[in-house]
């Protein structure tokens, strides 16, 4: 009983001159976490985008390099046109805030997937906020909407053909490839948190997750917390990440 106490306590110690550079998180359990209060699935993505506030914060203030986090994904569009607007509205609400909030917090923002079919209004606020984050050179969070990882893969997959047939023959390396993907010139991420209960990537950064650590919790995403994130991180300086090798 004194061991796992000790265990648990050490657990949710992090050290802080030892952080992962980049977090991803799956944002799930917003449906369910409305559900489980009679509410509807709207109101989760609600809750959900303040625990995002939440968390990219903290993860700014505790000094982490990258963040990136899954909005919308190119299969997002098959629920109901309420729900998608809902989710379209909540994140136009977002960008108009942190635009205000941007200069102070000097946060850069990036967006990792094919923006075109979007909203006019959020393309636009999506375009300012890139462009703002130009000027920054802060914490930089990743927000993957209409992103799917084949899509992305595809896309590169595509613009390597080109180039080789342009007679460049170093086109599918490793690295002239990941220059093709949104994230290119961003480190893959250390540790991918799911919350939710669901084990699984869901076309995630499939490319960019070949080494990533794995982190999965049955916390429903509205109700993740600081506690939560510091769990993880510390979970994440337990593992010994050999990259293949012994
Ligand atoms: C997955 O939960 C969540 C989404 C598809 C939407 C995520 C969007 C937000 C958190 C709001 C806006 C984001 C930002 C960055 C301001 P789910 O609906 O699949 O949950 P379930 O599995 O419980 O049904």
């Amino acid at each position: 009983m004194r061991l796992f106490r000790k265990i648990k306590k050490e657990a949710g110690e992090v050290d802080f001159g030892n952080l992962p550079r980049h977090i991803a998180i799956i944002m799930d359990g917003n449906g369910r976490w409305a559900k489980k209060r009679g509410l509807p699935r709207t109101a989760g993505h609600a809750e959900g985008a303040e625990t995002f506030r939440t968390i990219a914060t903290y993860c700014k203030d505790i000094g982490i390099e990258y963040l990136t986090v899954y909005a919308f994904s190119t299969e997002n569009w098959k629920r109901p046109p309420d729900e998608v607007s809902a989710i379209m509205n909540l994140l136009e609400k977002y960008l108009y805030e942190a635009i205000e909030r941007m200069e102070r917090d000097r946060v850069k923002m990036k967006f990792f997937g094919d923006i075109e079919p979007l909203p006019p209004k959020l393309k636009k606020l999506i375009e300012r906020t890139s462009e703002i984050s130009t000027h920054y050179k802060g914490c930089q969070v990743n927000i993957c909407l209409n992103y799917g990882g084949r899509d992305e893969i595809l896309r590169a997959a595509k613009r390597c053909a080109e180039n080789y047939a342009k007679g460049d023959s170093a086109a599918f390396s490793d690295e002239a490839f990941s220059k093709h993907l949104w994230s290119a010139d961003i480190p893959d991420p250390d540790i991918i948190i799911r919350p939710g209960g669901e084990m699984r990537l869901s076309n995630f950064l499939l490319w960019q997750s070949a080494y990533s650590e794995l982190y999965f919790t049955e916390t429903l995403w509205p109700d993740f917390s600081k506690v939560d994130i510091d769990n993880a991180i510390s979970w994440f300086q337990h593992r010994e990440r050999r990259y293949g090798g012994v």
